[in-house]
């Protein structure tokens, strides 16, 4: 065992001991009370120095030091260098020089989401935690893998859903589904807002520093795009690019709002099933969906402008009649309606008669506890989250949002995309994962891996 790997282990007993008090924020020790020692702090490797890179690291930052980083922009590993090391963590332009390091034991994975399974599952089979943003794959199929090493390896994975630490708001309502405040729930609404759409974008020389050929990584070989848009105000909304940032409204590396804001609210609908013990997995899944681009066999025809849906309407069915409506209104948040009541919830609020009847009949002390798996939920949001995750990886415990469960639900996400590219409706076979019935279709689960960036099983 390493030395790093040693002091990380030693800080168990204290772990342990600060799990046994109650969930509320003012634990008398934190886990940063318990790293607050220069020994305890834990060294970590990040892959993607990105935008949520630097509010994750910020999040962390009270136990950890980012000791190497790995971008494939050097300008962005410069900067962020710089900002949150104080520019002294090794830059590397392959992720995998981090993986092959043995004083290193946790990493943040803050990559497109293209490019999150391939590090992911390598990072598992050296031997790493991780930290990986959300949506966790592109695929159903990837999904299949991560869970099998995860439980191979059995490493530690957070997936960044950080709506699942929120004390006051999601973990708040989960625990008043889970305590049968709602009863039986038959119908639950997400609504994840709208995705852009995009001029034709021009081919545009690659940035200096930008290896365009790495960032495409296992997606298909294209131009790198990119417009200063003068229709519009504002620099960041004037920029559309098929790269940073932007991304997210390209089929071929994200499944757009579906996935990109799905992840966080159809976690949310997903998980209030699971506590209320109520089958998970759907049955069918039917709906509209606006492209604005063409779309041919699921693919794409025109290739210079963003591609994923625009607007949509997916209704998803469970066993017993309960049914899913994924919506693309603005009303940003989760309606969960059961036969005793409903519940709305969103970033900013809580709210329905069975919030309200809390005043007189709170919920049990242990509420919260028993929906957070029975950790202490120490800070907020973000910062519980990786809390959450970093305590976990000390006591070798699964953290809030690990890869089975978010799966579960991200399969439904994935699978609205698939509906939605094709067109038509769905039957999914939830303990098969296979789509029934449909070979098209069914070969979505999986995409193909430009050669040169295939996952390096060992
Ligand atoms: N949890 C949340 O609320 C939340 C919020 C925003 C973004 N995200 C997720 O975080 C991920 C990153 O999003 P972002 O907005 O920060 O994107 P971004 O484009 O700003 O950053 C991604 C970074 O990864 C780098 N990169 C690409 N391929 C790489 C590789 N092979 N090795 C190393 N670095 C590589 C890019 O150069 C870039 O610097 C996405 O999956 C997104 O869905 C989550």
């Amino acid at each position: 065992m390493n030395e790093s790997r040693r002091r990380f282990l030693s800080t168990c007993t204290g772990g342990l001991a600060a799990a046994a008090v109650p969930y509320f924020m003012s634990a008398p020790r934190t886990l940063a009370d318990e790293t607050r020692a220069k020994n305890d702090r834990i060294a970590l490797g990040l892959i993607g120095s990105g935008s949520i890179a630097n509010a994750n690291i910020d999040s962390a930052k009270a136990w950890i030091d980012v000791v190497a980083i790995a971008d494939v922009d050097a300008s962005r590993a410069a900067g962020f260098n710089e900002k949150h090391a104080g520019g002294k963590a090794d830059v590397y332009d392959d992720y995998r020089r981090i993986l092959e390091r043995t004083d290193i034991d946790v990493i943040h994975v803050a990559t497109p989401d293209h490019w999150h399974t391939k590090p992911v599952v390598e990072a598992m089979l050296a031997g790493k935690d991780v930290y990986c943003e959300k949506p966790l794959t592109l695929t159903i199929d990837e999904g299949k893998l991560i869970r099998r090493v995860q439980r191979e390896t059995g490493r530690i994975v957070q997936v960044g859903t950080q709506q699942r630490s929120t004390f006051d708001l999601f973990t708040k309502a989960m625990a008043i589904v889970a305590e049968g405040r709602l009863g039986r729930i038959t119908q639950i609404q997400a609504a994840i807002g709208s995705a852009p759409s995009s001029p034709s974008i021009p081919v545009a020389e690659v940035p200096r520093g930008l290896d365009w050929d790495r960032w495409l990584g296992p997606a298909p070989a294209c131009d790198y795009r990119f417009l200063d848009d003068p229709e519009v105000e504002g620099k960041k909304d004037r920029e559309k690019t098929n790269c940073h940032h932007e991304f997210r409204w390209w089929y071929e590396y994200s499944g757009g709002k579906l996935t990109d804001w799905g992840a966080h609210h159809v976690d949310i609908a997903i998980w209030a099933l699971a506590l209320n013990g109520q089958v998970a997995g759907p049955t069918a899944i039917g709906g509209t969906a606006v492209h604005p681009v063409t779309f041919r066999n699921g693919e794409p025809v025109e290739k210079d402008r963003y591609n994923t849906a625009t607007s949509f309407f997916f209704n998803v069915d469970f066993p017993g009649g309960t049914k899913l409506f994924i919506r693309d209104d603005s009303a940003n948040g989760v309606l969960i309606e059961g036969e005793k009541g409903r519940i709305f919830v969103s970033r900013g609020k809580l709210a329905g008669a069975p919030v309200d009847a809390l005043k007189d009949d709170p919920l049990p002390e242990d509420a919260i506890a028993k929906v957070y798996k029975n950790m202490p939920l120490e800070h907020r949001e973000r910062k519980a989250h990786w809390a959450n995750f970093l305590r976990c990886a000390k006591e070798r415990k699964e953290p809030i949002s690990d890869v089975h469960s978010h799966m579960k639900m991200l399969n439904v996400c994935h699978l609205a995309g698939i509906a939605g590219r094709l067109g038509r409706s769905l039957r999914w076979d939830d303990d098969a994962e296979r789509i029934v019935g449909d070979d098209q279709a069914d070969a979505m689960l999986a995409r193909p891996y430009r050669k040169g960036y295939e996952i390096e099983l060992g």
